[in-house]
This record gives C-alpha cells, structure tokens and sequence, in this order.
C-alpha cells in the first residue's frame, strides 16, 4: 500500500496550484471564489496602510477590566452551564434581554419568536438555507451587504437589485422590480434590506417610506428580511422604528452585538413569526447543534450587570466624531466632481469617483499609496457599482481618516491626469452602472469586508 492516490500526492507535495478535488466540489462552491481584492486587502492590513477599507467595530473604548470580571464571576458561579451545550434556540434569558433591547426600536416580541445565532450572519445563512432553493429571487438594494451576498450566492440564488437613494430603498423601484420578477415567473424569497445606517451605502430608509414597502411586500406576498445591527448606532436622533414594530408576519428581523457590544462573542438573533422559528431552530441544530452557551451567556451578564446603554451612547460619539472628520476631510479635499453622502450613524460613506475611473482599477495604486478602501462591485452581484466605493471611519482615529482621505485624493488626482493624458480608454466601459466582471466582483465575508 506504499502508492499514493495521485490526486492526494499532488495535494500534499504542492507541486501545483491547482485545486485537484475541483471535480469534487458540490455546483454551490462555484460561488464561493475569493476576488483579486482579497490579495490586496493582506497588503492593506500592514500598520503603514491607512485602512478606509474594514468595517470592524472599534471597541477600544469597552471597559475590559468590566467585562473580564463579569466573566470570571461567570466561570466561578455558572461554569459548569456556561461550558455545557445549551438549547439550540439559545439561552432563555439571554433571548428575554433580546427583547428589551428590540423595544428601543418599537418591537414588541416574546422570547420564543427569538433564536440566537452566531453573529447575524449565521441568521442570514439560516433563513437562506430555510427559504431558497437554487434559481430563487432575492432581492436585495443596490448596493448590499457582501456578506449577505456571499450567503445568497452560495445558496445559488439569483440576487435582483433595486435602486436607493438618499432616503433609502425607492418604493417605486422595489414595485417594479417585484413586479417584473414577478411576471417572468419566478419566484421571490424575500426582500433583504439594511433600513439603518446601511452597509454600504450609508442611508437610512426614510420614516415615511417604511410602511410603504412594507405594503408593496404584503400585497405581492414577499417575504422582508430586516438586518438591522447598526440601528442603535445613530448619531444625533432616536432609534428608528423597525419595519417590524409594524409588521410581525410578513417581516423576519435580524439583530446582533457585534456593533453595539463586541463581534469577538458572535452573538446575534433572528426574530420570526412562529412558525419560521421553529424552521430555523432545526436549521440552527443541524447547523451547530446550539449556539456557544459561553458567549451567550457572557453577553447576558454583560447586559445585566453593566450601563450597556450608557456605552452604545459612548461608541456613538466616538463613531460620530470620526464621521466627522471624514466628511470634513472630503469637504476639504476631494475634487469637486466626487460626490458622497453623509450618514446619520454606522460605519460608512459611499463615494462616487468623478466619470470615467473606476474604483477597483485603482485599488492597486491606492494601495502603494498606502490607502486601502473597498470597490463599489464589492457590494454588488452583477459587477455594477465600479465608479465607486465604501469608505469606513469606524476604526482609524480621526488623523488616520484624515490622512487616508489626502492620500485617497492624491490618487484621484493622478487618475484624472491620466485620464487626461491617455484619454477615456483607461476606464473604458467601466463608468458607473455598467457591469463589467462578469458578476465575480464580489466577495465572500472576510473581516475587511464586513
Ligand atoms: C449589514 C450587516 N449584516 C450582518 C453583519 C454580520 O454581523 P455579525 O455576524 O457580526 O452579527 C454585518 C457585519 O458587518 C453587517 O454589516
């Protein structure tokens, strides 16, 4: 038995690069592929490189000597429950504390409509693994969430987009984008939307618009999925009411702690109508057989015993200081015909570059420039959104944002002359809008692209 299958031998030596299982793989994988930007983005995590790119939360200002003790009184009292397997709808008073905090925002639940989950990507991947079959319709808006993409991709979903604008979601739009899927035949799963302080975009669904698309997806009998982790995180106004304070069947709302607590515990949750719960409690066990019984129950003592509310306002006003200086950065320095929008909270501006250059063309050389951000194709499934991009100014200080921005213009700039110079062929059929890589351009989850 001293031969090898050549298959494995060709896995181990490494004599190739070549994926020799490709023939293996099941038709779902085909989705999964990691962009010529993932390569980059090793070279941007380098400290010289002004990050604009990540969308990390910046939980330098948690009080871990707070949050260390809570844990090991945790070990020390519950240890032996908090290191146990737990129920695979997650730990009852933890989803209770859910609860509260879903009241901020209008929502009125019961702990059994709530399942935990690891991080609200994991209940992304849930209610896509529950609803859709290969060839369903997703709709999503234009831009989205590449995590949630990925997820759609590899569920082999077909992703149909709808314009936003400065008010969010366009009603108008989303009617007649369910309208003409609608007509074709096929069938829609649900519509994925980020009301507050989206990712990327940076809008927020206008209040007057909310009800709105509620009623245009209850008349076509659409399904609304509400992935809402940066809704506390607004900068000067109220928690905006939940799509589903208004609506309980037709809405399935996902939260997480990532943003107001910490990513590193992944929890999230799923919030569903009753019979959809029990779906994704079954998907959730053969997922995982339950989520981590230690993280939850952290995050429960975390939110019993500490201002949890008191330190969201704090994370505000950090964030809000550092939307701050990127604007006024922008205002300062970018040439006039780049235009950007200015959040009301979250992590993210969208920039869109003057006509004619092309985002992810310029990647590289904003790169050595020591400037990362993310190409707008990132957040699109058929390689639209080139003329532009995400910036974040969640993490860098706001001489770091400001930095980053003078080094990103320096690179406009020359981009511009060469445009001048060389003429419209440098970013020929790439203006905004026009899909041009295939819809390979975006990418599955990574922590730069979050
Ligand atoms: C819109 C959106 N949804 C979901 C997630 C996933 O967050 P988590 O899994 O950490 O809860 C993110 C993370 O950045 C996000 O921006």
């Amino acid at each position: 038995m001293s031969e090898q299958h050549p298959r494995r031998a060709h896995a181990v030596t490494g004599s190739t690069r070549l994926d020799s299982y490709v023939d293996r793989y099941a038709a779902r994988t085909q989705g999964m592929t990691a962009s010529e930007i993932r390569a980059l983005f090793s070279v941007a995590s380098r400290p010289e490189v002004v990050s604009l790119a990540g969308g990390m939360p910046n939980i330098s200002g948690l009080p871990l000597d707070v949050v260390g003790k809570a844990i090991g009184d945790l070990v020390r009292t519950q240890g032996a429950t908090a290191m146990q397997y737990g129920s695979g709808q997650g730990d009852p008073r933890l989803r209770e504390q859910i609860c509260d905090v879903m009241r901020l925002e209008g929502i009125e639940a019961h702990p059994d409509d709530v399942v935990v989950t690891v991080g609200s990507q994991q209940a992304v991947d849930l209610v896509t693994r529950i609803f859709c079959d290969p060839g369903d319709v997703v709709i999503c808006e234009a831009p989205s969430y590449v995590g949630a993409l990925g997820v759609f991709r590899s569920y082999q979903c077909d992703v149909v987009h709808v314009e936003m604008d400065s008010g969010g979601l366009v009603p108008d739009a989303l009617r007649a984008a369910i309208a003409t899927v609608q007509a074709a035949g096929r069938r829609i799963k649900f519509v994925y939307t980020i009301p507050n302080y989206h990712n990327p975009a940076g809008v927020t669904l206008a209040a007057e618009r909310r009800p709105e698309i509620l009623e245009i997806c209850r008349e076509a009998d659409v399904l609304v999925l509400e992935d809402n982790p940066y809704g506390l995180l607004g900068f000067d106004e109220d928690p905006h009411r939940a799509l589903r304070a208004d609506e309980a069947d037709g809405v399935i709302y996902l939260g997480s702690f990532s943003k107001t607590f910490a990513p590193g515990f992944r929890v999230g949750w799923a919030l569903a109508p009753h019979a959809v719960r029990e779906k994704l409690v079954l998907a959730q066990e053969s997922a995982t057989l339950c989520p981590p019984s230690f993280s939850q129950m952290a995050v429960s003592a975390y939110l019993a015993n500490h201002d949890w509310l008191g330190q969201i306002k704090q994370f505000r006003e950090m964030y809000r200081e550092r939307r701050d200086a990127m604007v006024q950065a922008l205002d300062d320095m970018m040439p006039p015909a780049a235009r950007w929008n200015v959040p009301t909270g979250g992590f993210y501006v969208w920039l869109t570059l003057p006509d004619g250059l092309d985002a992810k063309a310029m990647l590289p050389r904003a790169v050595t420039a020591r400037v990362a951000f993310v190409p707008g194709t990132a957040f699109f499934a058929d390689g639209f959104g080139a003329q532009s991009m995400r910036l974040s100014y969640c993490y860098p200080t706001p001489e770091r944002i400001r930095e980053g921005v003078r080094r990103l213009v320096g690179v406009i700039e020359e981009e511009i002359e060469l445009r001048h110079t060389f003429g419209a062929g440098l970013a020929a059929g790439r203006a905004a809008g026009m899909p041009h890589d295939g819809g390979r351009g975006y990418e599955a989850p990574n922590t730069d692209l979050t």
